[in-house]
């Protein structure tokens, strides 16, 4: 498993996200790409704990200061050491309304600041039950990348159906193959190359059956990653 990205959401607060941080200091078969996503109250402390490249942020706005009341630029972030962001997590989509005009702009914002961005996509069920994820997918790609000058940079695409976020169910290895393979040709048609990761329900008892399917380098995991117990199985198995 090349990247091992927990997305600690809103799960724990400052004093918890500490503990469950020394926690993964503390184990030696931690993969070395993995990184925390934890609360921002949290983000220099992890930070400490966990090392440089190894923490970043769930959310961005796409300025980089000004007069938006509560919103947080990708340079503060940057300068309280953060070196990843997610960007267009479903979550900030569907229940913050967050448009793809808007994530297309915090794309940007993370390029010009050097914060490494996580473009997450997915389809809700009755998209896919429609037969529309295609279409869905493509769009969030498009609007999101077409024209956007990385400028070298590395990004990652975190294919996270709605479906399977929280839910107990992950996406079967056909039909993510059959999403990566799509998300690949898209990302083609747009001269843009990405680091592919899969997240939704990621477990010990699915997160090996991740690791093999060609294209996707690495998972981005939600509750699994914020408990002691269920982050230990995922890392024995890993080993
Ligand atoms: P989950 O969340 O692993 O709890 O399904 C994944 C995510 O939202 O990134």
């Amino acid at each position: 498993m090349n990247y091992f990205f927990l997305n600690w959401k809103m799960y724990l607060d400052r004093d918890q996200s500490i503990v469950l941080a020394n926690h993964v200091a503390s184990k030696d078969t931690l993969p070395d790409n993995t990184v925390i996503f934890c609360n921002d109250l949290a983000l220099s402390e992890v930070k400490d704990i966990i090392g440089p490249e190894r923490v970043g942020t769930q959310n961005v706005a796409w300025v980089p200061a000004g007069a938006y009341t509560g919103a947080t630029s990708a340079h503060m972030y940057k300068q309280a050491g953060a070196t990843h962001a997610l960007v267009g997590h479903s979550e900030r989509r569907h229940i913050f309304n967050e448009t793809n005009i808007a994530i297309r702009k915090k794309m940007e914002a993370c390029v010009d600041t050097a914060l490494t961005p996580v473009l997450c996509i997915g389809e809700k069920k009755e998209q896919r039950d429609d037969g529309k994820w295609k279409e869905v997918l493509s769009e969030q790609l498009i609007l999101a990348l077409e024209d956007l000058d990385m400028k070298g940079q590395i990004f990652y695409v975190a294919y996270e159906p709605v479906w399977a976020i929280g839910t107990g169910v992950s996406c079967t290895s056909d039909m993510l193959q059959e999403v990566v393979d799509y998300i690949k040709q898209v990302l083609g048609t747009i001269n843009q190359n990405a680091i592919i990761l899969y997240g939704g329900s990621v477990s010990s008892t699915n997160i090996k059956d991740f690791d093999n399917i060609a294209g996707v380098d690495g998972v981005l995991i939600g509750s699994a990653g914020a408990k002691v117990e269920s982050l230990d199985s995922m890392l024995e198995v890993l080993q």
